[in-house]
């Protein structure tokens, strides 16, 4: 029989506390400024030139369409709008679309489809280990843990030499055990903007198959560094390098949808058979979880793909992002010689060699919010804060 002790341990109020999110405090810290030339860099979303984050007119008009059309909202089932996840074949794996030994289903968000490849990995494997470059975005950990598995970390970035530590990623993924899952980010590194070029991905692919690791690709950005095809080139790589290969895809960003939570798994294994019994485990996996996937966005995203005038439309909606990142990008790195490297990352995020002590000298002196370890976001900054940040950053490089 239970003590009365024991029956009040378990109540909610003896919850601990819980650490909140450093990203969610900076935040928090830069509403709460009152200053009006308060610089917010440390926000995880793509911004215009003015600072505004639009909504692609695409998207609207899929929406329009889809309120028009849309007859029913009954339930779709755990794998969500498969149209949705069919239509995205050619413009995540490319030349590996008619593939049939790889299957997707859509996933509220990146997120999701994260979680989802996870539990996959711990249901056949729960000893499995996750090899993870550090830095990493910071809820790769919590995600990787939660469903149990053990995370192995190897330095990937040298913040200080502001590169890539190729050889130590290469040498652990030489030390590394069949079975070992190793997490990858197809395109722009979030947070250090520094990516594998395609002879670094030429590397490692054969690496991965030849010791018998599992990838897995956590793409988030298509079409935010180089290009739709470009930035999925190391993920096709690994599609042909090896038999199973697990996906993780995001349309929050490249179709700016971030609240909607639009995302797919793709599964790619060695038989049709072994694929279709893996994706049924997905789809036990997903409706314990969250049973089945928010409809709206991914349909207005399936509007877009299927309606040829809106097909065409879209990725010159993405190249107008991309190259706003890519034009801040340049105006840092033209500020000067240190920041050079910043013009040759990609992606919204790049990581500054500030201590934590600069970090908050600036926060403190010219009310700019960045994450402690000196991660930011280039379009954070709108056109007209681009000169006084980075003068700023200078300024605390020279300190
Ligand atoms: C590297 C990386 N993976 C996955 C995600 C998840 O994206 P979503 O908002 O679609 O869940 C993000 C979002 O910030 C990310 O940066």
């Amino acid at each position: 029989m239970l003590s009365e002790t024991d029956a009040r341990a378990r109540g909610l109020a003896d919850l601990p506390e819980v650490q909140s999110d450093l990203l969610l405090q900076l935040i928090a810290l830069c509403n709460a400024d009152p200053r009006p030339e308060k610089i917010d860099v440390g926000v995880g979303v793509f911004r215009d030139g003015h600072g505004n984050t639009p909504i692609l007119k695409v998207i609207k008009e899929a929406e329009r369409i889809l309120l028009e059309t849309q007859e029913t909202k009954s339930y779709l089932g755990s794998a969500g709008d498969k149209r949705f996840a069919e239509l995205l074949r050619p413009v995540l794996l490319g030349e590996h679309a008619d593939d049939d030994r790889i299957a997707g289903l859509q996933t509220p968000g990146g997120c999701g489809a994260l979680r989802l490849g996870f539990e996959l990995i711990a249901t056949v494997n729960p000893n499995a280990r996750v090899l993870v470059g550090t830095p990493t975005w910071p809820n790769h950990a919590p995600i990787i843990r939660a469903v149990g598995l053990q995370m192995i970390e190897y330095p990937y970035y040298d913040r200080d030499a502001c590169s890539i530590r190729f050889d130590a990623m290469v040498a652990a993924l030489k030390e590394a055990r069949a079975g070992d899952v190793v997490l990858l980010h197809g395109c722009c590194h979030n947070p250090t903007g520094a990516d594998l070029d395609d002879g670094q991905w030429a590397e490692v692919a054969p690496i991965i198959a030849e010791r018998g690791l599992l990838p897995f690709v956590d793409i988030a950005y298509q079409g935010f560094g180089r290009g739709l095809d470009e930035d999925a080139r190391g993920l096709r790589g690994l599609l042909s390098a090896c038999d199973e290969v697990i996906a993780a895809q995001s349309c929050d960003k490249n179709f700016s949808v971030y609240r909607d939570r639009v995302g797919s798994l793709f599964v790619k294994t060695g038989s049709t058979d072994t694929t279709a019994r893996a994706m049924a485990h997905v789809g036990q996996r997903a409706r314990e979880m969250w049973s089945m996937p928010p409809d709206h966005g991914a349909a207005a995203v399936r509007i877009v793909l299927d309606t040829p005038k809106l097909r065409q439309r879209w990725p010159g909606e993405l190249a107008a992002m991309r190259d706003r990142i890519n034009s801040v990008r340049q105006r840092i790195a033209s500020a000067d010689p240190r920041l050079a490297y910043i013009g040759n990352q990609f992606g919204m995020f790049s990581m500054l060699p500030l201590s934590r002590d600069q970090v908050l000298a600036l926060r403190e002196r010219h009310a700019i919010y960045m994450a402690d370890s000196g991660r930011f976001n280039v379009v954070g900054l709108s056109d007209a804060q681009v000169d006084r940040f980075t003068a700023a950053v200078v300024e605390a490089l020279d300190a």
